[in-house]
């Protein structure tokens, strides 16, 4: 499962970042409950724009069930440790790595569930990474995650590959691998859950 997503995914998390993570436990908690909770508002747009595939209506509805329910589990996580669920500002890394989807459909479409596919795998490659260095309780958690968030992986992909019917697209995949590739090995400004390098 991990060597699919492994082998996807141009480079492995670094280090420093999972350091980062461990010295930030409750932004590590708080921002994963807003990226549960984003997961899941991907979806319902998805099934609000795109209502003549039945596949991906279905698919993107149980995708959006799970992360609504990975939403539920992470909060009540916060709420038995006390954390407070504040605002904070998003990770730079949704926002730039959708920069480049293109604004005409199918093109749209097509680069939105790539877009999807590299967050879920992203994640998933995180949650595996970061499990070993967590708490039991947590351990647990994140592991569970791997096999829904592997799951979402291959939704997107396979529905994205569906969309393109018989043209190619992994040059297009790469240019949103190298994208994701940038952003989490570069220098970053501050700790989340997709964020690069933070320095301090
Ligand atoms: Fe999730
Ligand atoms: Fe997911």
């Amino acid at each position: 499962m991990m060597e699919a997503i492994n082998k996807f995914l141009l480079c492995e998390t670094p280090q420093a970042w999972i350091e980062s993570a461990l010295q930030h436990p409750e932004m590590l908690l708080i921002d994963h409950a807003n990226c549960e909770k984003k997961a899941a508002n991907t979806a319902l747009n998805l099934i609000h724009r795109y209502v003549n595939d039945f596949e991906l209506l279905n698919k993107m509805s149980r995708l959006a069930r799970e992360e609504l329910r990975h939403f539920e589990q992470v909060i009540a996580i916060m709420e038995q440790r006390g954390i407070a669920y504040t605002q904070e500002t998003a990770s730079r890394y949704a926002a730039e790595l959708r920069k480049p989807v293109r604004t005409f459909e199918p093109a749209k479409l097509i680069d939105t569930l790539i877009v999807g596919a590299v967050i879920e795998a992203r994640s998933c490659e995180r949650f595996a990474k970061l499990a070993p260095h967590l708490d039991e309780q947590l351990q647990k958690f994140y592991l569970s995650l791997l096999k829904s968030e592997a799951r979402h992986f291959e939704d997107y992909l396979g529905l994205a590959k569906k969309a393109a019917g018989d043209d190619d697209i992994s040059t297009q995949i790469l240019l949103f691998l190298e994208r994701d590739k940038t952003l989490v090995t570069a220098e970053d400004s501050a700790f989340r859950f997709h964020s690069g390098v933070v320095l301090n």
